[in-house]
């Protein structure tokens, strides 16, 4: 089981939320990390709930993680919303799942806006109800000037679909003379993605115990460091949250090459 292979050190163990969150400020806070928010419908089940109950209580972990993430110095946040594979589910679903932007929004932006937060979004907007769009957009406009944390959330997102569309940007620069083909690199790649004006993602979590990316940040990933956990986002909570930036703090990040001493 994965959360067997999560071992905190033997001095932070008996260590409060606070003196954690004090600890980790300390050490490297990693810039951006992104979140596939998995395991809702299990939650609900297991509650004998329907399955839309969990997206409700995922919501509120979104906020939970938000404030924290934004306490740490962190600089963006990145979380999984839905997927352009997910209008496959049942309509009920579907429909539920577009309204929580509203709901969530409607409750807490005054709160995201008095931790200075910055609402934006990735992913295909035009396809989106109105409602969810106007809800988005209101929340974009109202935080365009915070300075502290970016949430980002991934609506209507496909990775393969952004690449492919930034693949048609630059073609027809191409094919309208204002760029060489050589000047094609992956700078420029990253310039046209949808997370243009973020840092690439450090640190990787999708709870519920799947280990796959599912068509999320693709390009983006290549370097990140990846924390698998059982728990499911419904319970995943501050003291998770801090397990994986605790276990990205010890990782050795090498880039494809070797740190000092290894070099001898
Ligand atoms: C995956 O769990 C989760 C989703 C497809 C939706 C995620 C949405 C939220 C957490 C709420 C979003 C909140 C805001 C503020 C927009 P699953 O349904 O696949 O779970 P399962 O694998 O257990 O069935």
């Amino acid at each position: 089981m994965l959360h067997k292979l999560i071992r905190r050190k033997p001095e932070r163990q008996n260590q409060t939320l606070a003196e954690r969150i004090s600890h980790s400020k300390k050490e490297h806070i990693p810039a951006h990390i992104a979140i596939i928010m998995d395991g809702n419908g299990r939650w609900a089940k297991k509650r004998a709930l329907p399955r839309v109950a969990g997206h409700h209580e995922g919501m509120k972990t979104v906020r939970k993680i938000t404030r924290l993430a934004n306490d740490l110095g962190v600089r963006a946040l990145t979380v999984y919303a839905f997927s352009t594979e997910n209008w496959k589910r049942p309509k009920l679903e579907v429909d539920f799942i577009m309204r929580l932007p509203e709901e969530f929004l409607g409750k807490y932006l005054p709160e995201l806006i008095e931790q200075n937060v910055k609402v934006v979004m990735m992913g295909e907007n035009e396809t989106l109800p109105r409602h969810t769009q106007a809800a988005v957009e209101k929340a974009i406009e109202q935080t365009k000037d915070n300075t502290g944390l970016v949430l980002n959330f991934a609506l209507n997102y496909g990775s393969r679909a952004e690449i492919a569309q930034a693949m048609q940007k630059i073609g027809q620069q191409i094919q309208a003379g204002t760029l060489d083909y050589t000047d094609v690199n992956e700078d420029l790649v990253s310039k046209h993605l949808m997370t243009c004006d973020l840092p690439e993602p450090d640190l990787l979590i999708r709870t519920s115990g799947e280990v796959r990316l599912s068509n999320f940040m693709l390009w983006q990933l290549a370097y990140t460091e990846f924390w698998f956990t059982d728990t499911l986002w419904p319970d995943f909570d501050e003291s998770c949250l801090l397990d994986a930036v605790e276990s990205y703090q010890n990782r050795n990040r090498r880039y494809g090459g070797l740190k000092g001493e290894e070099k001898n």
